[in-house]
């Protein structure tokens, strides 16, 4: 299948692509590069660049790619930045959005796989996590990616672009060639790791007040392979609707770090810190729905491996992918 991958130089979207081109894919990525990295897409990729705040470009590259799909992950996606500097996100995620479907529609492109987040949901009012849940969200960032859901809803019910909604959990995790680099980084695994590879002293625990064994926040960490996966196989015609993509296990920040320790064998020294603004207390997905009719099963969902990997792609590349040109 021809498909175009938006935002395919970042995180999801470079293990993604390299998964779609593994499985024989034809695949086109579509990036502006401002966050992520030349150095990620894949070579067997074409790479367009492009921004989707200029509708013009999107339009081109549909044609040019002759893309019978787009999977759709460009986006900003730190919730902390989302409420210090709101419309960015609506502009980027929102405008950026409704660009790419008003170009698809045109080209007559009729699958749109979404990148989506647990993030829509707020804080959940029951646990683990269904698609049935009401959507409140709390940030932002949620915000602007709910609104993008209904911007899509509505293109599939009038325009038949059939529209599905992955809302990931904690994605995490790398491949051998691919891994995570956010600048400036604020995930719990890569800050981690960045004690043992000698680029921070210690790490900082976000609160150990909450209502959990342990105090820490439990989060519902799922392997970007894992992830990736789930985008090939929505890829079937028929399928639409949202999934929530989780292993359905919750770990502690505290376990997290345990693991990590085993893992690099070093001491990790942690020190706490006031709770993080906007944090919820756990955050477990029930993803019956995604093994049921997409047929996904997670193969990676053991926390150590998924910290091993993450490891292994930060030792062999302790500076990320360098240059973001490169
Ligand atoms: N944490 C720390 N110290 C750190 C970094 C994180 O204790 O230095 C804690 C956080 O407080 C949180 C947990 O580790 O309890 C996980 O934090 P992350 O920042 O790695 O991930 P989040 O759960 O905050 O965010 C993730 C995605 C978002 C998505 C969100 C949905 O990164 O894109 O889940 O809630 F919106």
């Amino acid at each position: 299948m021809k498909v175009l991958v938006a935002g395919g130089a970042g995180y999801i979207g470079s293990v993604t692509t390299e998964m779609l081109c593994d499985a024989g894919h034809e695949v086109s990525v579509f990036d502006n590069l401002e966050r992520g990295h030349r150095a990620a897409i894949d070579p067997r990729a074409q790479f367009i660049q492009g921004d989707l705040r200029r509708p013009e470009t999107i339009e081109a590259a549909l044609k040019e790619s002759g893309a019978e799909a787009v999977i759709h992950f460009a986006a900003y996606i730190e919730v902390g930045e989302s409420m210090r500097d709101p419309l960015p996100f609506f502009e980027n995620n929102v405008s950026g959005s409704l660009n790419l479907m008003k170009a698809m529609v045109a080209a007559g492109c009729k699958k749109l796989i979404f990148s989506s987040t647990c993030a829509t949901y707020g804080t959940p009012e029951k646990m683990p996590m269904d698609e049935t849940l009401p959507q409140k969200p709390e940030s932002v960032y949620g915000e602007s990616k709910l609104l993008c859901e209904k911007i899509f809803q509505w293109a599939e019910q009038i325009h038949g672009v059939e529209c599905v909604f992955l809302r990931y959990f904690n994605a995490c995790g790398a491949t051998e060639k691919y891994g995570e680099d956010h600048s400036p980084e604020t995930h719990l695994i890569p800050l981690i790791l960045q004690v043992p590879l000698g680029q921070r002293e210690k790490i900082f625990i976000f609160g150990d007040d909450y209502d959990t064994p342990d105090g820490t926040c439990i989060r519902d960490y799922i392997h970007i392979r894992d992830l990736a996966q789930a985008h090939i196989l929505a890829l079937k015609p028929g399928i639409s609707g949202a999934f929530n993509l989780g292993n359905g296990d919750g770990y502690s920040v505290k376990e997290v770090i345990d693991v990590a320790r085993e893992v690099t064998g070093h001491p990790i020294p942690a020190d706490l810190e006031p709770r993080r603004a906007g944090d919820c207390t756990r955050l477990i997905s029930d993803s019956a729905k995604a093994r049921e009719i997409l047929g996904w099963k997670p193969e990676y969902a053991d926390l150590r491996s998924i910290v091993e990997s993450a490891w292994n792609w930060h030792q062999s590349h302790p500076a990320g992918y360098g240059d973001r040109s490169e």
